[in-house]
This record gives C-alpha cells, sequence and structure tokens, in this order.
C-alpha cells in the first residue's frame, strides 16, 4: 500500500518525505484555505512548491462542477507538473470530465465517493484512482472501513485498473485497517501516519536495552 499525506502544508509533506515514506499528496480546497493560500495563482504556486518537494502523485482538486469549466481548470492545473493528478468531484459533469482527461492522458482522482456505485461508475469513466472518504462515512455511524473492503471486492472481480485511495482517514488504525481492506493507497494526515509508530512496549524495550548498555559500558 502506497503512503499519500492528506494536507497542503510544506512543512509536513518535507517531513513526510524526509521520512522516506511518501509516496504522493493529497489536497482539497479546505487543506489549502487551512495553509492561508487564497487566490487562483498563489493557489497555482503553491502547486507548484509541493511538486518541488515531490515526485509522487499530487492531487489538485478543480473548484468549477461543469463539465467546461472542469475541462479548463483540469488543464491549468495538469500544466503546473507531470505529477499533477486532477481531482474531480464524483458527479454527473465529473464523470463525463474525468473520461475526457482519460482520454487525454491527464491522470484524475475521483474524490468524494461514498458508495460502491459511485465506485464502479468512476472506474467505467477511467479515473486513475478514487477516494472513498471512510472518516466521513464513521461519522455517520455507518461502515467505512467496509465501504473500502466492498470496493476493493468489486474490482477485483472486475480487473478495474482504477486504484482505491482510501481517504478521510483519523488516525493510526485507520491506515491498518485500509491495508487490511484492500487499499492500494492510504492518504492521512501527518499525526496519523505518525501514530503507526506509537507501541509503548517498545519505549520500553528501547528504554532497558539502553540502561542494560550504560551499565554494562560505564563511563
Ligand atoms: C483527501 O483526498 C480528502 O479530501 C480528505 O482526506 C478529506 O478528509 P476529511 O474528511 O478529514 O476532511
Amino acid at each position: 500500500m502506497k503512503f499519500f499525506i492528506d494536507t497542503a502544508s510544506l512543512d509536513q509533506i518535507q517531513e513526510a518525505q524526509d521520512l522516506g515514506i511518501l509516496d504522493g499528496v493529497t489536497t482539497n480546497p479546505s487543506l489549502m484555505a487551512k495553509e492561508g493560500i487564497s487566490g487562483k495563482d498563489n493557489i497555482l504556486r503553491h502547486y507548484a512548491k509541493i511538486c518541488e518537494i515531490t515526485d509522487g502523485d499530487v492531487s489538485a482538486e478543480v473548484i468549477a462542477t461543469d463539465f467546461q469549466g472542469i475541462l479548463e481548470e483540469g488543464q491549468v492545473l495538469a500544466d503546473i507538473a507531470p505529477n499533477i493528478v486532477v481531482k474531480v468531484p464524483m458527479i454527473k459533469e465529473g464523470i463525463k470530465a474525468i473520461r475526457w482527461f482519460a482520454d487525454n492522458g491527464i491522470k484524475t482522482n475521483c474524490t468524494l465517493v461514498f458508495s460502491p456505485g459511485q465506485a464502479i461508475l468512476a472506474a467505467k469513466a477511467g479515473a486513475t484512482y478514487i477516494s472513498p472518504f471512510l472518516g466521513r462515512v464513521d461519522d455517520i455511524t455507518w461502515d467505512g472501513i467496509a465501504l473500502v473492503r466492498q470496493i476493493a471486492e468489486i474490482y477485483a472481480i472486475q480487473g478495474y485498473d482504477t486504484e482505491i485511495l482510501a481517504a478521510s482517514i483519523r488516525n493510526a488504525k485507520h491506515i491498518v485497517d485500509s491495508a487490511l481492506a484492500g487499499a492500494d493507497i492510504v492518504t492521512a494526515p501527518l499525526d496519523s501516519i505518525m501514530g503507526l509508530l506509537k507501541h509503548p512496549l517498545t519505549d520500553i524495550g528501547l528504554e532497558k536495552f539502553i540502561a542494560d548498555y550504560q551499565k554494562s559500558n560505564p563511563q
């Protein structure tokens, strides 16, 4: 399973890159706003900065919701760097646009996916990635991981090439469960990724190894 980081923070993207585990980045308009990035030119410049940090795929989301608008915005985004993936919402006009981008060699990430039916449609349209938002599904007391598992089963049966990008990750357990459920990629905030490091027995064990070394190697 590949690891993407779900943020527009350059510092956090750099930190994940330095850790040596980064395969890509996802952003959305809310994450850009959180970093205080606004205005069309600033947003494009910010994506360019992200693409300087990583060679992995970087999802950049369109704001338009009409077919022509999505195509125009998507082409501008795709021109920023070869690793830009145009993030398109799961709506009728979005599906049409995903087909057009696929036919024209532009990678897409179909976002705001909440059902297996939507995942089938996006795969049929030729999406490179689909993003099931499992945290938001959990938020309404449904089962986000079950959604990822169902999509993975359908894609395996049908032989779809579209990759499942588990999104809306809220904790380290979501990452582990996504791996078990068959996600191809997980996109997570840095703190959820760092949560994978933690185990009390690791801390206790390391403390004892260091103490024992110091006892037998007095300074
Ligand atoms: C990433 O592609 C999604 O936009 C993001 O994971 C959504 O996360 P949220 O539900 O925590 O806002």
